[in-house]
């Protein structure tokens, strides 16, 4: 039953066996100063790091509604020239699951809410095959909160001005358990550049919290054979969790 909602089919006929910053800070308006007064001595330039380092502080300390706020009306990167929503997340705040996906598509980006698409509906297939839904003790968000055009595959200075909604997020449900789906999710989190095979089947930590590592729903699609991994790797995560709770 599990695996047909997963659309696996008979186990036996398994075949098969960092970041350059995209944009300067925003400059200050110049102030208008009285006539015949001299012009103030020019600022020094801020270093973008810093400035960067500053903003994902900030954001660091937000709560909900600041966050959703942020995120709704972010420009700190050149996606939000091209997005027709943002897509910030959805389910329980308090989960105790957090999967996290890559960035939204098309129908993410047309209705604003993360796996909607053909890939979600394989996700919530598989949420389903071990007794989850999204919304019921289950959170879904992406690395990134806007389209990238044509699906193409987010960029590092975009990963870099993004993910500090992503970690305060996770800071704010505080999830028992995170699982990474796909390379950009993986590589984010845990901040190395392995692939997810190298990573799949093991339990790793990001800021005190346990983290596994899947294939994404989107990869699955296109490679049938994968999905049974797939399944292995949500039972893992079940057992990493029962385990947690037994504790
Ligand atoms: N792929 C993702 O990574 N996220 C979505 O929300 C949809 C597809």
């Amino acid at each position: 039953m599990m695996l047909e909602e997963m659309e696996l089919g008979p186990v036996w006929r398994l075949r098969t066996r960092r970041a350059g910053l995209a944009q300067a800070p925003e400059t200050a308006p110049a102030l208008a100063r009285p006539a015949g007064e001299a012009p103030a001595p020019a600022a020094p330039p801020v270093a973008p790091l810093v400035a960067e380092e500053d903003r994902a502080g900030h954001i660091a300390r937000m709560d909900w509604s600041g966050l959703k706020q942020a995120v709704a009306g972010c420009t700190a990167c050149g996606l939000c020239k091209t997005r027709r929503n943002t897509v910030f997340g959805v389910g329980d705040e308090q989960a105790q699951w957090l999967l996290v996906g890559e960035a939204p598509g098309a129908e993410e980006d047309a209705r604003g809410e993360p796996f909607v698409g053909q890939a979600g509906r394989l996700l919530d297939n598989m949420l389903a095959a071990i007794d989850l839904a999204r919304g019921a003790g289950v959170y879904i968000a992406n690395v990134l909160k806007c389209r990238p055009p044509g699906n193409r595959n987010p960029e590092p200075g975009e990963v870099a001005r993004c993910s500090p909604h992503l970690h305060r997020q996770i800071a704010l449900i505080r999830p028992k358990l995170v699982v990474a789906m796909g390379r950009f999710a993986a590589q984010t989190l845990l901040d190395t550049d392995a692939s997810i095979a190298a990573l799949r089947g093991r339990t790793f930590e990001y800021r005190g919290v346990p983290l596994v590592v899947t294939y994404h729903p989107a990869y699955l699609l296109r490679n049938l054979p994968d999905k049974a991994k797939a399944w292995e790797d949500l039972l893992f995560a079940r057992g990493v969790l029962r385990g947690i709770s037994l504790q």
